[in-house]
């Protein structure tokens, strides 16, 4: 989604902001822009549809520029075609304010029409512009420029992240927040504002989280933050935890390259400090819930988005299987508007890497008013969802660039296995099982660290055989969701179009897809539906349909059966996806780049989803 990064201090602005932006590339954008005062009161825009790239080469001499104060933009469509002329920053008539903004402003219309009527023009086909248009008419009124933009943010319905300079106060940003994320970078004689941490951590490690309905009145050596209701609250500097090489490649060519390669490590770190050897079971330091309360629980909700909700599915076998609590899983955009079934007997638990999905936020706001506790699990520390949810965990992956979710879905695998494993212990599971549920995911890192080194051999399967217009996943149980999560890697940054089905319901249906040119790939580890899979791989093979399977060592008898075989460690069923799951992401990386795509910023395709 858009990004956001602003400046004021005592460097040339210019390298600053375009460093920032394309720190936030990842996130998915159209076009760019900047805006920044130089030395003269001048204020200069610069934008363009496209890559950074693109406004960067058109940029006037940099060295013209001599502004210590600016802001920049990355955009991602929501009114307006993507343009030059739509990307931002927008101005109000005078082009004294330049305005960036994240979000949606959904009276914009109404708001346009009574502009218009006091006599502003509009240039842009987009809803931020009436923004700049609403700041000047009140600021013309009261001048105080901070002031005059939280009277003209209260007559506004929607969300917003947003950054303002004006030609007339040029030793201030302000900035506001409802809905989409702020974070103020605390320097010395130098401040920052960025929609995402990633812009930041260059720069400082100390960090304002800005709240929703919050504006901040941002000079090179102060902050002011004050309630759109004008109370002026205390600022709260927080450490971040990110260092730079998180926000790297390092040695690899792609972030999801090196972020598949990670995953050994961050799955421990998702599981570090949590095992109770003693007692054979998790502690969730973040689980604030007695044992009375948590053995109230009569169901779980998860609500999540994409691969996240994905997560919940398999998340949903693990729970089900060790505290057999009935599990319920639902797309958050859903949820929201089906007037749910909960109460304060249901824990509802929230998935989300960004911790800023839009929708999810909506089914926690929906559930937490109906009176359940929820919890999350994110990614991002500090997060809307982070904040929002009454406690969690957190998943620690690190921060995850590509924008294809890889080692955040293994780390929440492995928390929501922390999480089963933790209830089932207090309600009917054996300290034996326990034990053995511990022994299993201490080895998890080892065993994902062997499958990524058939890397190679993934490769070769993609390259042996013409690129294909269609795939088909397949899996049971446990490994069901891990196809859909197959599939959706593969659609995602390959653009190739591909179907995830609990194997047996092939023959329902998408069974009269397969021929010659079909691949199917088969998620069939040795495990209580193995046998049953082995039929639905004949049933493919005699359609001649291509099979690609991801087994265990024990079963070598599949060899005969399919086209390629990848062999992988053995574990137990219910800790399998976070092992099935790695050849997938390996096998969509070299279809995409078999067929030139951009991996790291698939098209149309946004990190962090922060509108409906
Ligand atoms: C994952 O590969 C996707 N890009 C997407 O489906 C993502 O999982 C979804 O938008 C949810 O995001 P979240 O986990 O940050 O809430």
């Amino acid at each position: 989604m858009c990004g956001i990064v602003g400046y004021i201090g005592k460097q040339e602005t210019l390298p600053i902001l375009i460093e920032g932006i394309k720190r936030l590339e990842y996130r998915g954008y159209d076009s760019a822009g900047i805006a920044v005062i130089n030395d003269k009161g001048e204020l200069i825009i610069h934008k363009r549809s496209g890559k950074i790239v693109e406004m960067e080469k058109t940029l006037p001499d940099e060295k013209n520029f001599n502004s210590c104060l600016g802001i920049a933009h990355t955009r991602w469509a929501t009114h307006g075609e993507p343009s030059t002329t739509n990307a931002h920053p927008h101005l109000d008539c005078e082009n004294k304010i330049a305005i960036v903004h994240n979000g949606i402003i959904e009276n914009y219309k109404v708001l346009k029409k009574n502009l218009q009527n006091e006599g502003h023009k509009f240039n842009t086909d987009t809803d931020t512009e009436v923004l700049a248009h609403l700041i000047e008419e009140v600021y013309d009124k009261i001048n105080d420029f901070h002031k005059a933009v939280n009277e003209a943010l209260k007559l506004v319905e929607g969300t917003y992240g947003l950054v303002v300079i004006s030609k007339d106060e040029p030793q201030k940003i302000i900035a506001a927040r409802k809905g989409s994320p702020l974070i103020i970078g605390v320097g010395e004689e130098e401040n920052y504002i960025a929609s995402d941490v990633a812009a930041l951590v260059v720069h400082t490690k100390n960090v304002i989280y800005l709240k929703d309905n919050e504006t901040a009145e941002i000079t090179k050596d102060s902050f002011k933050i004050r309630t759109l209701a004008n109370e002026s609250v205390a600022p709260i500097v927080k450490k971040i935890n990110w260092d730079i090489s998180m926000i790297e490649k390092g040695d690899f060519d792609y972030f999801m390259q090196k972020e598949i390669y990670e995953q050994p490590d961050s799955i421990e770190n998702a599981f570090r400090g949590r095992l109770n050897d003693e007692l054979n079971t998790a502690r969730l330091g973040g689980v604030h819930l007695n044992p009375e309360q948590l053995e109230n629980i009569k169901q779980i909700v998860i609500v999540a988005c994409g691969t996240s909700w994905h997560a919940g599915l398999v998340g949903e076998y693990m729970i089900e299987s060790m505290a057999r609590i009935p599990v319920k899983v639902q797309y958050a955009s859903e949820f929201r508007y089906r007037d749910p079934i909960i109460d304060h007997k249901t824990l509802v638990i929230s998935i989300s890497q960004s911790g800023e999905t839009a929708d999810t936020l909506a089914a926690i706001r929906e559930a937490r008013e109906k009176g359940a506790k929820v919890m999350g699990i994110t990614n991002v520390i500090g997060s809307t969802i982070a904040r929002e949810t009454d406690f969690g965990s957190y998943i620690h992956a690190g921060a995850e660039i590509g924008v294809a979710s890889t080692k955040a879905f293994t780390s929440q695998l492995t928390v929501l296995f922390l999480l089963g494993w933790m209830l089932g212990r207090m309600r009917l599971l054996t300290p034996e099982i326990g034990a053995k549920y511990g022994d299993e995911l201490k080895k998890i890192p080892e065993k994902v660290t062997e499958i990524i080194s058939y890397n190679d051999y993934i490769k070769e399967i993609v390259e042996a055989s013409p690129i294909p217009e269609n795939a088909l996943y397949l899996g049971r149980g446990i490994n069901y969701p891990v196809a859909l999560e197959g599939a959706l890697k593969l659609k995602e940054i390959s653009y190739i179009h591909a179907e995830g089905y609990p194997a047996a319901e092939m023959k329902h249906g998408p069974i009269a897809l397969i021929d010659e040119n079909m691949p199917v790939i088969f998620i069939a580890p040795d495990d209580y539906v193995y046998d049953k899979i082995l039929s639905n791989i004949e049933e493919v093979r005699a359609r001649k349909g291509k099979v690609i399977a991801i087994t265990n060592k024990s079963c070598d008898g599949i060899k005969d059966m399919a086209d390629h075989v990848i062999f992988i460690p053995k574990t137990i069923s219910l800790l399998s996806p976070l092992l099935t799951v790695i050849p997938l992401q390996l096998l969509s990386l070299h279809y995409a780049l078999a067929k030139g795509c951009d991996v790291d910023q698939p098209r149309n395709l946004a990190k962090s989803v922060t509108v409906e």
